[in-house]
């Protein structure tokens, strides 16, 4: 075991600060990786808040951060796909029991027995996990990623949640070129999700509540925006969509958007807002409409994103930020003020 630095929270109402936490030495299967980028995900923020209280509790101290890219330091005996100088990548799960019919279907995200980045009962140290806000993480290999080398690494590490939960729910439902889709919410997911859209060639139509994103979202690839808080602009679109994903944070009315959905058409949730949403049967009745949801993606997937990334030189759009604004970070992204993630440079943790 060693000592590394770290941010986190002690509580569900303290500022994240400076701290040192364990990590365990590399065991055979292991590899060690230097942080060199973490994104902010609001599930990073909704989990210090303790927001997911039915859920997933929160444990104190809490150290977030699952969008981490870095170089390899050491490996264990082992470990066949690292060398240390490699660049790495881990997302929001380092481990699952590798045996189970969804682990064998290389969809580890839905194993009964996975273990989440941070705030997940760790089995080798015992307490929980820590995250990426972090100087150095020991992760198995099976959840260690590569990065392909032509990306700008602060903007690839969103790429490991923002990235993969807005890739896999398109794959999913099979959106292609020709299609209409809406993506509800330009945020740090929103955004991903409006450049895999467009990338696969669908009709791209951008709600936000925010007019000033307008000219961003269509810089990102968007075809059309709407500001969904307009009753008039939104009724234009009504059962015209194949397919939308709704990231949005808060609390919001998504029978709204269920009616803008063509017959057969799906609406899929990875925004996780705090409260219950309320549905309107008769919106999805009439047009035979779904609603689902969908949590990150596979190891397997994930690494095929980032490939589809590295060769569609697809990142992030990212502030660049030291550790030391982390709290301000939080602040905005409350207020809808990110474009359109935060990426911490870890080299800031080392001067803490
Ligand atoms: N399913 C999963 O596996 C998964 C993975 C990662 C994150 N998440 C969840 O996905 C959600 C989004 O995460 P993120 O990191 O993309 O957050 P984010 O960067 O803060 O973006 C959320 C966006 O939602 C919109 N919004 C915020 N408040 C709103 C309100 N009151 N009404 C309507 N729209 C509002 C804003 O976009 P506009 O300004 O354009 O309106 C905002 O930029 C979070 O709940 C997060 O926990 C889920
Ligand atoms: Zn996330
Ligand atoms: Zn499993």
């Amino acid at each position: 075991m060693y000592k590394t630095k770290a941010y986190s929270a002690a509580s569900a109402t303290s500022r994240l600060a400076s701290t040192q936490i364990p990590r365990r030495d590399p065991t055979e299967r292991d590899v060690q990786i230097e942080i060199l980028f973490c994104g902010i995900c609001h599930s990073d923020l909704h989990q210090v808040r303790n927001e997911w209280s039915g859920v997933m509790p929160t444990v104190y101290p809490c150290v977030p951060g699952h969008e981490i890219v870095g170089r390899v330091t050491k490996i264990g005996s082992g470990v066949t796909k690292f060398k240390p100088g490699d660049l790495a990548a881990v997302g929001c799960m380092v481990d699952s029991d590798g045996t189970c019919p969804e682990c064998k279907a290389g969809l580890e995200q839905f194993c009964p027995n996975f273990t989440l980045t941070y705030n997940f009962p760790d089995k080798h140290l015992g307490g929980v996990t820590y995250g990426g806000y972090s100087d150095s993480i020991v992760v198995n290999e099976r959840f260690v990623l590569r990065v392909p080398a032509n990306l700008n690494l602060a903007g690839a590490a969103p790429l490991l949640c923002a990235g993969i939960t807005t890739f896999s729910p398109m794959h999913h439902w099979g959106v292609t070129k020709g299609q209409k889709v809406g993506i509800v919410g330009l945020g740090g997911l929103g955004h991903m999700g409006v450049k895999f859209a467009h990338a696969l060639g669908a009709h791209v139509v951008v709600f936000t509540t925010s007019p000033n994103k307008k000219e961003d979202a269509l810089r990102l690839g968007a075809d059309e925006v709407v500001v969904s808080r307009n009753a008039d602009e939104m009724k234009k679109h009504v059962g015209s969509f194949n397919f939308i994903l709704d990231a949005v944070a808060a609390d919001h009315d998504i029978n709204a958007y269920i009616s803008l959905l063509a017959r057969d058409g799906n609406i899929t949730l990875v925004g996780a807002p705090e409260k219950p949403l309320s549905v309107s049967a008769f919106s999805l009745i009439m047009g035979r409409r779904s609603l689902s949801g969908s949590p990150i993606g596979g190891i397997a997937e994930t690494q095929e994103m980032l490939d589809f990334c590295g060769k569609n030189n697809i990142t992030a759009d990212v502030e660049v930020i030291p550790i030391q604004k982390v709290n301000e970070a939080y602040e905005r992204l409350l207020k809808a003020d990110v474009k359109y993630r935060f990426s911490i440079d870890m080299a800031s943790l080392k001067s803490e």
